[in-house]
């Protein structure tokens, strides 16, 4: 016990430790303190200590015990925590992770102390960590979505390590966590601190070995890349086609967030439209530059999915518009050379009419991107011996994170009615709502072309639903041109499986085809 220097007596020791105090940090540490844990807070910044000490001050109830104590070194944190000490990092990914675990190595940290990661970390880091400091304490790591607004009044989480560890976090994550009505499958919120939801399903479930719940982020960053880009072309084809003002087109996403593109990212999409600059009190968007950041999450799942060889056409293009887009300097210069079509006039009517068709664009592009995040993590999976349970992952997601969606319940029951379904495309509820509606994405993603539009991720959500939906596609000529020019043989659809063929495609005696030119 020790005074504070307040009138309250605390308790010096403290049920978790906190270590990174930036945004998420300082959110999350908050969210802990709400559902009744003890933090002991450390940062190398001083004043970010300074900052969640005096948010704990001005939040906790006038008489009520400091819930957060200030530490200034490793060693003091660790010396203020209950045994076996849980330590929680939300630090930057990449080489701070293995700093701070290092400094808590010589601070003396003990083989059955838990520190659980929370950065964006590289799942193949996470995995190499777990064996690194195997004996000095178990790394585990919880990948967390949802922003500061998430981290503060609950996340989504996805955890994944050593099994016994996990029995040790899961009060902690799961009453931090995000909640959801089981039955509507839509989010229970309050956003008010020191009243946090106690009632609902939490959005966090155990993914997995370690690697794994950074794996699932991850490409739960690569929907959300697909997402984002989705609402893009959308916007820019009522913008550029249509002539509509941003005010306008808030209120065209206000009215699909009421239906079944109900998510996160199309209520933000609207008020971000509806956002003025203060400077020049046009509307924002008008003034924000066109070049898109990224911090390597969606890269990652791209590249994950070239190398597992499984198709995520949206998610790449979705990684490549913002590369595109970076190129401000050189489209400028394009824009005045490369010729496009001529801008077609649309009256009233026809504007209802491309908006509503645009509607179902949007949604049939978006069930294909969710399938592609799903078949990748489902072959991910198998390659390393995971068994993702896409039900509850689909879960996780309905509240929380960026891509929380009203129709994650649905993809969440598809899985749950069949957990051997090959593609979410195969399900019977979305196999008949592209049925339904691809007429109407067939020819907004027509009309955009005519129109010189670019949508590059809707165009592609299109041809990987052609592709898949094809019994046979033109890999045939493709291997025909490899025999010819590599012998890279080919087999046949007439012969066994696996048997491969090659012939000498210029030899005069083979037959040929009886048109010559
Ligand atoms: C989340 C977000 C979060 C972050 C992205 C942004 O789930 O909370 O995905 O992780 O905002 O990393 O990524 P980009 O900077 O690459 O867009």
């Amino acid at each position: 016990m020790q005074n504070n220097g307040g009138s309250a007596h605390v308790e010096t020791t403290c049920d978790i430790g906190f270590i990174g105090l930036g945004v998420m940090g300082n959110n999350l540490t908050m969210n802990l303190v709400d559902h009744g844990y003890r933090v002991a807070c450390f940062d190398l910044d001083q004043n970010k200590v300074d900052a969640i000490l005096d948010k704990d001050a001005s939040e906790r109830a006038k008489d009520a015990a400091p819930r957060v104590e200030g530490c200034s070194s490793y060693t003091e944190l660790l010396s203020k925590l209950k045994a076996p000490h849980l330590i929680i990092l939300s630090v930057p990914a990449g080489d701070p992770v293995d700093h701070v675990c290092n400094h808590l190595i010589d601070a003396g940290i003990q083989a059955d102390d838990i520190v659980v990661d929370t950065g964006n970390s590289l799942w193949t880091d996470s995995v190499a960590r777990e064996e690194q400091y195997k004996g000095k304490f178990i790394f585990f790591s919880t990948a967390v979505s949802g922003g500061e607004v998430g981290a503060r009044f609950g996340p989504s989480l996805m955890p994944s390590g050593n099994p016994y560890a996990w029995t040790r976090i899961e009060p902690v994550l799961k009453s931090i966590a995000a909640k959801v009505d089981a039955k509507t499958g839509k989010p229970i919120e309050s956003f008010v601190p020191g009243k946090p939801v106690l009632e609902g399903e939490p959005c966090a479930t155990y993914i997995g070995p370690v690697g794994a719940g950074h794996y699932v982020k991850m490409v739960h960053n690569g929907i959300e890349y697909a997402d984002m880009q989705l609402i893009c072309e959308a916007y820019q084809i009522m913008r550029d086609a249509l002539h509509m003002a941003p005010a306008e087109i808030a209120e065209v996403f206000r009215r699909w967030n009421n239906g079944k593109l109900n998510s996160y990212l199309i209520e933000i999409s609207a008020e971000v439209l509806e956002q003025l600059d203060p400077e020049t009190n046009q509307p924002l968007v008008d003034v924000i530059l066109d070049k898109a950041g990224q911090k390597g999450t969606g890269l990652w799942t791209a590249v994950s999915a070239l190398q597992v060889g499984s198709p995520a056409q949206t998610i790449t293009a979705a990684v490549f518009a913002r590369s595109i887009s970076s190129l401000k300097e050189e489209r400028v210069a394009a824009s005045s050379v490369l010729a496009g079509p001529e801008a077609s006039v649309f009256d009233d009517e026809q504007k209802v009419s491309i908006i509503n068709k645009l509607e179902q664009a949007l949604y049939c592009s978006k069930i294909c991107a969710y399938a592609q995040g799903f078949q990748l993590m489902a072959m991910a999976g198998k390659e390393h011996g995971w068994t993702l349970d896409f039900g509850e992952i689909a879960k996780i997601w309905r509240a929380g994170c960026i891509i929380r969606a009203v129709f994650l319940q649905s993809i969440s029951k598809a899985y749950e009615n069949n957990e051997e379904l090959a593609n979410l495309l195969m399900d019977p509820y979305f196999a008949e709502q592209i049925t339904e509606y691809q007429g109407d994405w067939r020819e907004s993603i027509a009309q955009a072309a005519l129109a010189g539009i670019p949508c590059p991720a809707m165009m592609s959500a299109l041809s990987y639903y052609d592709s898949y939906r094809s019994a046979v596609l033109p890999a045939n000529l493709l291997q025909g041109q490899r025999d010819y020019f590599g012998a890279h043989t080919y087999q046949r659809l007439d012969k066994p499986a696996g048997k491969k063929y090659h012939i000498e495609w210029s030899d005069p005696a083979r037959p040929q085809t009886a048109i010559k030119r």
